[in-house]
């Protein structure tokens, strides 16, 4: 290659890293797997170490990247946080082993091997025992304060456990991953799903975007998880090892990794990696690699780091398994607002321990992106061990006779023409009447997070459908036990249970009927936030943009500027107002929230974050007196913060009050207020 066009290389390849950086830690949405963004680094340090003229000091080899966000408080670590070297080669993991022998001049180096959990990393602050701080990486100098939502994971104790064989030092920044369990992945993703969200890529962009919501009652909805496994900065000094800081953490009750291994020499790292390559599918967690760690931290400050990274540890990352496999078709699903999405039919193919036959294509956008052909062969990878996903084409192999993907132009279930909405990559089918969404929105209505209809699952909405009898939601309440009885043998129980249930539907609480409705963008959280806010369904039918977007900012906290807009263009749809009243006029009375403790809303319009340890209370008991008074909690100070509660060693929260002029009151002062 001319240094000319290395040099272009080398631009190009900085351009996609910084683009890639952009949307892994400020937007978790990344479009690339982690492995080929591991290599696109790697083409770039090679080609930075072959033509050292155009290398660039600020170029990372490994992701340090930057995940603060705007709504955050920064705050500085005591010690830096470094990320670590990471390889994918056998060889390379070895060489890292020799570089160490020769610093120490010695063979037997005891280390310890460690999975490599795949969520994100946190540095937690214990002062004499107690909880103080969560803060993330952020550029490794500074990160974001996420004290109050890393307060939401129930496995991180607020207090450690002493004793005298394991005493709590006065200062100790423990250093961890928090992530969530691929079971609460799932879960979510479904979730989401059903309120036409994106889907989250991996478990690990999800357990990102959750930790970086600015409401901790959100957070809260989703169970985080966390486990330690480093030592930052620690004052005074309790430990001299990795082994005996393992112990440290189980003993002061905080979670820490699954498993451990020492090991002595390359020979003995690589087999208990093997081990753990084994071992690693059974975890209730993501893992894409092991950590190397030279267990003495004597031998970890002699051996340094660079500008980098430590020269005392190591990530091993284990290759993504993928398979090469046949598009056999492409098909396309119909989603409850008419989103089109299409799948690949795949050829099955054996991967990571389950067969694939479909892969989610996301949109025509992706489609085109990749040039995805039905009968190319391509490969396939799991996304975070679950969803599966098309990564590429393999061009060597694709038939002459392949012609480029055209997306349908109509609904492939009703043939009405499809339509791109504005801002939106999706293609929907605007037809409402579709039977595909009916059946879609039906059984969204119908379920558990919904109106909870116990006997009207998708088999019987097929039935319900298909006959003729139900249309469109309303039409539940007007089901007749005659017809019902004619679906065949011995229905007279089911039939009136299912009767008894719709009965019961009808005063679901608001939250849930709001769900229901299926406004895209509306989830759980949201439902709930606009049920304690409106109180009512036609006020929220009636709501103008001011109701919701005052100045650029969020009248109801959760509820933003996409949301506000998908709820008044739901609305200002003739049908959907017919819709709803006809639900009414059924019968349905959805319950609005009730005022707890009674019905005091000396709180109403304000809200309130709390800091520090209160004296009398915690602060879930100052948080639930709040609400229970009409107000809010947040987890996060702002201009639109009407008062910080702080309490003894209240933080950054308390100084960004001052700063913003937020009035500051204590526990004595919240009591007479709430008094009235
Ligand atoms: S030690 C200076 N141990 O992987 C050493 N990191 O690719 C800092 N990670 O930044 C990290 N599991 O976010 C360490 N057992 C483990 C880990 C682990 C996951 C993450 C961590 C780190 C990244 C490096």
């Amino acid at each position: 290659m001319t240094p000319a066009a290395a040099h272009k290389r080398i631009t190009a390849l900085r351009e996609q890293v910084s683009h890639h950086d952009e949307l892994y830690y400020r937007r978790a949405q990344p479009e690339i797997s982690d492995y080929d963004y591991d290599l696109l680094k790697r083409d770039l340090a090679d080609l930075e170490a072959k033509f050292p003229q155009f290398a660039s000091a600020t170029t990372p080899t490994e992701r340090v990247g930057d995940d603060r966000l705007e709504g955050f408080v920064t705050y500085r670590h005591r010690q830096r946080m470094q990320s670590l070297d990471n390889t994918y080669s056998e060889a390379e993991l070895r060489a890292f082993h020799q570089r160490l022998v020769k610093t120490f001049g010695r063979e037997d180096l005891a280390y310890v091997v460690e999975p490599k959990i795949d969520g994100l990393a946190v540095s937690v602050t214990y002062e004499k025992g107690k909880l103080v701080r969560a803060v993330t990486r952020g550029n490794g100098e500074e990160g974001d304060d996420i004290t109050a939502n890393a307060r939401t994971i129930h496995s991180l104790p607020a207090e450690l456990k002493a004793s005298k064989k394991f005493p709590v030092p006065g200062v100790i920044e423990i250093r961890g991953e928090i992530f969530l369990t691929l079971a609460e992945f799932q879960r979510i993703n479904q979730e989401r799903e059903e309120a036409s969200e994106p889907l989250y890529a991996n478990p690990r962009n999800l357990a990102s975007g959750t930790v970086k919501q600015l409401d901790p009652k959100l957070v809260a909805q989703r169970k985080l998880e966390i486990v330690l496994y480093g030592v930052g900065f620690c004052e005074p000094a309790v430990t001299d090892s990795q082994s005996h800081f393992h112990e440290l953490v189980k003993h002061w009750g905080l979670p820490t990794v699954e498993r451990t291994w020492k090991a002595t020499g390359a020979d003995e790292i690589w087999a208990a990696v093997g081990q753990l390559d084994k071992l690693r599918h059974s975890f209730a967690y993501g893992t894409d690699g092991a950590v190397v760690k030279l267990d003495s931290f004597t031998q970890q400050r002699e051996a340094g780091a660079t500008s980098k990274a430590p020269r005392w540890a190591i990530a091993y990352k284990f290759e993504p398994e993928r398979a090469e496999t046949r598009i056999n078709a492409i098909s396309i699903q119909v989603g409850r607002t008419g989103v089109l999405t299409p799948v690949a039919e795949l050829e099955p193919v054996a991967l990571s321990g389950t067969t694939v036959a479909r892969a989610t294509l996301h949109n025509k956008d992706e489609i085109a992106r990749k040039d995805i052909r039905v009968g190319d062969y391509v490969l396939v990878e799991k996304a975070g061990e679950i969803i599966p996903a098309v990564i590429e084409v393999n061009l060597k192999r694709r038939p002459p006779s392949c012609r480029v993907y055209r997306f349908p132009a109509h609904c492939p279930i009703c043939g009405t023409a499809a339509i791109q909405l504005e801002d939106e990559v999706a293609m929907r089918c605007p037809n409402m009447n579709c039977p595909a969404q009916v059946r879609r929105r039906l059984q969204h209505f119908a379920s558990k997070a919904c109106l909870d209809i116990d006997g009207l699952g998708e088999a019987m909405i097929e039935e319900l459908v298909t006959r003729g009898w139900v249309k469109e939601l309303p039409d539940i309440y007007g089901l007749r036990r005659e017809d019902l009885l004619t679906l065949g043998k011995s229905v007279e129980k089911s039939a009136d249970n299912l009767l008894a249930a719709i009965e019961t539907s009808k005063r679901s609480e608001l939250w849930r009927f709001i769900h229901g409705l299926g406004i895209p963008h509306v989830g759980v959280a949201a439902a709930k936030d606009l049920a304690g806010h409106f109180r009512g369904i036609e006020p929220l039918m009636e709501a103008k943009t001011e109701n919701f977007i005052a100045n650029k900012t969020s009248v109801i906290e959760g509820i933003g500027e996409t949301m506000a807009r998908a709820i008044i263009g739901y609305f200002n749809e003739p049908r959907n107002r017919a819709m709803v009243t006809s639900l009414l006029e059924a019968g349905v009375q959805p319950q609005a929230p009730v005022k707890l403790a009674g019905g005091s809303t000396v709180f109403a319009g304000k809200t309130f974050v709390l800091t520090g340890t209160l004296p009398h209370m915690t602060r879930e008991e100052a948080a639930a007196k709040i609400e229970a008074a009409a107000g809010k909690v947040s987890g996060s100070v702002s201009k639109k913060t009407s008062y910080v509660l702080a309490g003894a060693e209240a933080g950054s929260k308390l100084e960004k009050a001052q700063s913003l002029g937020v009035p500051v009151i204590d526990e004595a002062e919240f009591l007479r207020m709430l008094k009235g």
